[in-house]
């Protein structure tokens, strides 16, 4: 994750995403689950990605790249980081809701360039019903995704390894899921060592 980042685009709608070309990892999750600071984080790029305090703030498909690709050395091949909206925010208009709804799962049901979703979970709040029919969805679609549990520094830490074990219980017989489940904390820099090294097995580099 050594080279600088850089935003490429936001999508609206789907008739404006990218042509399919290099690979891509999505990262998905409820509304103010921590998706675009995860990207900051990861990335060390603290200002990359839009975060905000208030839910719904992510409303497009914002593609992130690593720039100046020389294909020498240690470069990160072409490869794209894809901030999704939340989703099961009930404060925003219906129509934007669906909107937001339909943009997500289209997306994840349909990309064909998608290696692998981390489908971002709250320590705090456990998996929800909203976020089983997101899994169920990546599962009937054979669409490859890993958990990932955020905000851990909201929770005391020797409940981390029970959480890990229940959350990895609870997908055991999910089809498309990746067995192991990530802990991390965005604000303290826990678990992103973890997680790069996850991608980077993922585009296999
Ligand atoms: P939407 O784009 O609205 O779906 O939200 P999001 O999932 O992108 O969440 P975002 O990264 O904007 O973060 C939401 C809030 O959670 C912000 O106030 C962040 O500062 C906070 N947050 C994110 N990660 C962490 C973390 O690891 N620990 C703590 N304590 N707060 C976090
Ligand atoms: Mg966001």
């Amino acid at each position: 994750f050594g080279n600088p980042w850089i935003f490429i685009r936001g999508v609206p709608s789907l008739k404006f995403l990218p042509p399919e070309g290099p690979m891509e990892v999505a990262f998905a999750g409820r509304s103010n689950v921590g998706k675009s600071s995860l990207i900051n984080a990861l990335t060390g790029q603290k200002g990359l990605a839009r975060t905000s305090n208030t839910p719904g703030r992510t409303q497009e498909l914002n593609y992130f790249v690593p720039d100046g690709y020389s294909g020498e050395g240690d470069d990160l091949p072409p490869m794209a980081l894809v901030d999704m909206p939340g989703y099961g925010y009930a404060q925003a208009p219906k129509e934007q809701v669906d909107a937001w709804t339909k943009l997500v799962f289209d997306y994840l049901r349909g990309r064909a360039t998608l290696k692998r979703v981390y489908v971002l979970i709250d320590s705090r709040h456990g998996i929800k019903k909203n976020d089983e029919d997101v899994l169920t969805l990546l599962d009937k679609a054979a669409v490859s995704y890993q958990i990932v549990l955020t905000k851990t520094d909201k929770i005391k830490e020797a409940g981390v390894p029970r959480l890990i074990a229940e959350t990895m219980d609870k997908i055991k017989k999910r089809p498309a899921a990746y067995p192991a489940v990530i802990a991390t904390s965005s604000e303290k820099g826990k678990g992103l060592d973890d997680l790069r090294a996850a991608i980077l097995e993922t585009i296999g580099h």
